[in-house]
């Protein structure tokens, strides 16, 4: 099948929105009279049907396979307490109609087999409404889980998650659309051939497997990817559907979408292929001072004296507990030469030393105490939208005009009722400008997201039929 190109980006002037539920992080205050669980399902099934009520595409949820320790324990910063994404997620198929469903998934440390399995069970089960957000992870001691140990290099974990993703969409390619007996009269229960064989043969692993399962009323899962690095846009470029972006801010944004769409163009796909919907935080009230306000009391929440000192001990590398949090950054300097938020690809190799004066310099010129440096560096400073219902609403509208991105994916700041005055006061002011649906696309998430069903690639499956 040929299809012409699309060079040329257009806005679509709408945009969709996502919650991405992301558990006890420096992102959520779990200490006030009204936070709920963050591991009950209740709280899943709340958010999400608050979600579906405010016509929401998706329902994201992230993945951190180990706790990320620090100077021996456990961080105080990191997620803790994450079910199992595709589990959490089937359970909320059952309760909801509409929403789409993301599990972020890794590609280090699972089996593309396995995994295309496992989501297009998720797709079925939901009716069309699953998506896998690929990730390679960005950390080394996440191996230490795994048989593997420490495991694959930045670089590396792109080119495995490559091969990885093509062998999925090879899988999901496999099975024909009438492969399955039409009635209970046909002779056959599988017609013979639509059900065909994969082979992958690579430098990290090898496969021979057939699809165990039909394709789901959006072909099959939609690919999110969220990973910033060069060589990670590069491979949304080629792969992804939607990217789940770190830039928020408008002139970032626009930039980010400009860079997506060139190297969109550059792996022979259209201009409007792929999607952005970047992370972001929203605090929200009736007017713009109370917003201000309810802004300070949340912070005050979401980065406590000893998480702040926390932080900094990641790049200090060295105990910092005798430090006054409200005081500023210690002048003592870190003991490590190379540090890394992530003992990965996370801080980019900065050097420790360079880093504190930076830090250093930083903060004293804005007057910031340890607290409230940490708070502007880790509470998504930069990612939230504060202000009046009407005001945030008017900013996004540009957004959409623009075309910086086409949606947000919310992490909500407080669980299970964070989306409440979104869903209640900000939604309706986006319908009313006319950026924001009034009613679901469709019952797929492919649908709702406005993407086009996936041009199947009869030269990647092999011609091998096999008979069930
Ligand atoms: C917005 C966003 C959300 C992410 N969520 C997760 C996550 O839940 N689990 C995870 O292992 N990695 C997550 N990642 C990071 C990915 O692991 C990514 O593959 C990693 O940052 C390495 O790729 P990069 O160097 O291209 O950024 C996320 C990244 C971004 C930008």
């Amino acid at each position: 099948m040929s299809h012409s190109i699309v060079t040329e980006f257009t806005p679509s002037g709408q945009l969709r929105l996502g919650v991405f539920f992301q558990g006890v992080n420096s992102g959520t205050v779990w200490k006030t009279a009204e936070s709920g669980s963050q591991t009950d399902f209740e709280s899943f099934r709340r958010i999400a049907q608050t979600a579906e009520r405010g016509l929401f595409a998706a329902f994201f949820l992230g993945e951190g396979l180990r706790l990320r320790e620090h100077l021996g324990r456990p961080h105080a910063l990191d997620v803790a307490g994450r079910p199992d994404a595709q589990t959490a997620l089937a359970a909320l198929a059952a309760v909801t109609t509409n929403i789409g469903l993301v599990a972020t998934q890794n590609t280090t440390y699972n089996d593309p087999a396995d995994l295309a399995h496992r989501l297009s069970t998720l797709d079925l089960l939901s009716g069309g409404r699953a998506a896998w957000n690929i990730v390679t992870t960005d950390n080394a001691w996440t191996g230490a889980n795994f048989r593997r140990g420490g495991y694959l290099d930045h670089a590396d974990r792109y080119t495995h998650a490559e091969a990885f993703v093509e062998t999925a969409k090879r899988i999901w390619d496999a099975w024909d659309d009438a492969a399955i007996a039409a009635s209970a009269s046909s002779a056959r229960w599988s017609a013979e051939g639509a059900v065909r064989r994969v082979r992958h043969t690579g430098r990290h692993y090898s496969v021979d497997v057939t699809p165990r399962l039909p394709r789901s009323a959006q072909y099959r899962p939609v690919l999110f990817q969220a990973g910033d690095s060069p060589e990670g846009r590069d491979f949304a470029a080629r792969q992804a559907d939607v990217i789940f972006s770190a830039h928020p801010q408008l002139e970032d944004a626009l930039d980010f979408r400009r860079d997506i769409v060139e190297r969109t163009l550059r792996a022979g796909r259209g201009a409007n292929d792929v999607k952005i919907m970047p992370a972001s935080e929203f605090i929200l009230a009736a007017t713009p001072q109370e917003a201000l306000e309810k802004k300070a009391w949340v912070r005050s929440l979401q980065i406590g004296p000893q998480q702040a000192i926390a932080y900094l001990e990641q790049f200090w590398g060295r105990e910092l507990q005798g430090y006054d949090p409200d005081g500023p950054l210690p002048e003592i300097d870190p003991v490590v030469e190379e540090t890394s938020e992530t003992r990965g690809s996370g801080f980019h190799g900065a050097k420790a030393r360079q880093l504190a004066d930076q830090w250093r310099a930083e903060a004293k010129e804005k007057g910031l105490s340890i607290r409230q440096f940490v708070s502007a560096k880790t509470s998504r400073g930069d990612s939230t939208f504060t202000g009046s219902y009407t005001e945030v609403a008017d900013r996004l509208a540009e957004y959409a005009r623009t075309g910086a991105v086409d949606g947000f994916n919310i992490s909500p700041w407080l669980i299970p009722t964070g989306l409440d005055d979104i869903v209640n006061h900000l939604v309706p002011e986006l319908q009313e400008r006319g950026v924001y649906p009034t009613q679901y696309a469709g019952g797929t998430l492919r649908e709702n997201l406005g993407l086009a069903t996936p041009l199947r690639t009869d030269a990647a499956v092999e011609a091998s039929p096999v008979t069930a």
